[in-house]
């Protein structure tokens, strides 16, 4: 890696050591896109970015999710910004959703499992902090995947896991509405590989707060292999836990890594600015899985 970086644990998350014209110009986006894939989080300090400015750096590193692309918990949409960048915060007139949403985005996930191909990364930035909590952590499924005894990988890379919109929420939002609950159901159910083969031929894990049970498994057995996968990927080591200043970028790789905000206190005017970059490739099966199946 050329560009200037810290490393801010063992195996994930590194701060960029560039300023804000850096950024912008794009000069480097090859080598963030590089650095932001191997250690999954990457973060910068002082940058205080505009929405516009945080659409230009977005827009050096892939390709921008612009438009309404999601539906809220009651049906309506959730929008992504007609410009590109989505408002995260609970006053209903900035966003009328997010407040819905945030008991299941206390745990860990990886958002778009709902989708053929899930989105490559998030960029985040805050416009206003909560006066408690409100960290936000991240957790490496590369590592997770790669530490794993290799008998193990073998058995996982022929299993496929089924997300589904109910299995995130319901856990954590017991008080739905009927309403609520149907719309859940109304989200397409989408089946994914449990381990990703990646273009680079690197493999993760794919799991999230989604994952609602293995293919072809008896449920309970599925229920206890995606528990224990869930608390192995998410130990210390596979963790950074990012605190919070004006003036930060954060971006995370989606498809690497998985991420929970924090707690933080009731009726905050916490706000966070965020761009989504879509994805670039399917959650590809590895070999293994089409050999076993044969
Ligand atoms: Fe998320």
């Amino acid at each position: 890696m050329t560009i200037p970086s810290v490393d801010l644990t063992p195996r994930i998350g590194s701060e960029l050591k560039l300023d804000k014209a850096a950024l912008l110009s794009g000069e480097h986006a090859d080598d963030i896109r590089a650095l932001l894939v191997a250690r999954g989080a990457l973060v910068a300090r002082g940058l205080f970015l505009s929405d516009e400015e945080l659409r230009t750096v977005a827009r050096t590193l892939g390709d921008l999710r612009i438009g309404a692309s999601k539906r809220g918990t009651d049906g309506k949409t959730l929008n992504e910004g007609e410009e590109g960048v989505l408002k995260v915060s609970l006053d209903p007139k900035v966003n009328p959703d997010y407040a819905r949403f945030l008991p299941g985005n206390h745990l860990w996930h990886m958002d778009g499992t709902y989708e053929e191909i899930p989105p490559f990364a998030t960029l985040f930035t805050p416009y206003r902090l909560s006066e408690q909590g409100g960290d936000t952590m991240f957790a490496s499924t590369y590592a997770a995947f790669e530490d794993l005894p290799a008998d193990e990988q073998a058995r996982l890379e022929t299993l496929r896991v089924v997300h589904s919109m109910q299995a995130a929420l319901f856990p954590v939002m017991r008080d739905c509405t009927p309403e609520e609950f149907a719309v859940w159901y109304s989200y397409p159910q989408r089946s994914h590989p449990l381990v990703w083969q990646h273009k680079s031929g690197r493999k993760s894990l794919v799991l999230s707060t989604s994952a609602a049970y293995v293919e072809g498994m008896h449920p309970a057995e599925s229920h206890d292999l995606l528990e224990r996968l869930m608390i192995h990927a998410t130990q210390d080591k596979y963790v950074y836990r990012h605190k919070w200043q004006l003036g930060d970028l954060a971006m995370w790789d989606n498809t690497g890594a998985m991420h929970r905000a924090m707690p933080f206190e009731a009726n905050s005017k916490r706000e966070f600015h965020r761009c989504t970059l879509n994805g670039e490739e399917p959650v590809t099966a590895p070999e293994r899985m089409a050999e076993a199946a044969a």
